[in-house]
């Protein structure tokens, strides 16, 4: 698996951050050309390299961390997302109208056609994000949701690899909406920092 996390701001660099400690190589991007996010990517350690966006694209599996309206641009980068997973972290506070009545996630899976899209790592503050999901023993719980079944168990073994422990809620629209908003209101797992013994 080869991975790219676009946007390289609060979120991006939260997991940028997990995938340093785990020395798991990833890609990372942003508007700005790499020699821009260089020194923050090289501050964070040696696994994480930054790149432009049309190269952080040939990722296999790519995590969404851009401002939400944002996610149309980024799809428009390639013609064809086919082969490719996203994990969108990206939070939505905006009323159901404005996305056709879906969930985010669903809205944004249609802006990558053939993608696989599975929601995770949104329900956290960077700054929790970005810290040692290994507590006394226990594993920072993340929540992994998607409406394609076999797209969350590699999302699942790469949390794992970070050190987290997901929790697979469902498809979107039912376990998932308790990490979406909707409209004006967090989905109850929203914030909730949740520790499990076991991964
Ligand atoms: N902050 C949090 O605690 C938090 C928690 C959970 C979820 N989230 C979600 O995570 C997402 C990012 O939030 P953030 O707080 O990390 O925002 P941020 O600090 O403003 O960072 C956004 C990043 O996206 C990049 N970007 C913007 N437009 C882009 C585009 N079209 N193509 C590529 N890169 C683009 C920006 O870099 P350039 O300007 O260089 O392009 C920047 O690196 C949001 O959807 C937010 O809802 C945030």
């Amino acid at each position: 698996m080869s991975y790219a996390i676009i946007g390289f701001g609060k979120i991006g660099q939260a997991l940028a951050h997990a995938f340093a400690r785990k020395n798991l190589d990833v890609t990372v991007a942003s508007r700005r050309p790499p020699e821009a996010l260089a020194p923050q990517a090289r501050a964070i350690g040696p696994t994480v390299v930054a790149k432009s966006l049309r190269e952080a694209l040939e990722a296999d599996t790519i995590i969404l961390a851009v401002p939400f309206g944002e996610h149309r641009e980024v799809a428009k980068a390639l013609p064809s997302w086919k082969g490719k997973t996203i994990i969108d972290a990206m939070n939505a506070l905006l009323p159901p109208e404005e996305l056709d009545g879906l969930p985010s996630s669903a809205f944004v899976a249609k802006a990558f056609t053939d993608a696989k899209l599975v929601k995770g790592f949104n329900h956290l503050i960077a700054a929790t994000l970005a810290a040692d999901p290994i507590v006394e023993g226990g594993h920072r719980v993340v929540f992994l949701s998607g409406d394609d079944e076999d797209a969350i168990a590699p999302v699942m073994a790469l949390a794992k690899q970070l050190g987290f422990a997901p929790v697979k809620l469902g498809k979107l629209n039912e376990g998932g909406a308790l990490v979406h908003a909707r409209g004006r209101v967090w989905g109850q797992l929203i914030f909730q920092d949740l520790f499990k013994k076991e991964q």
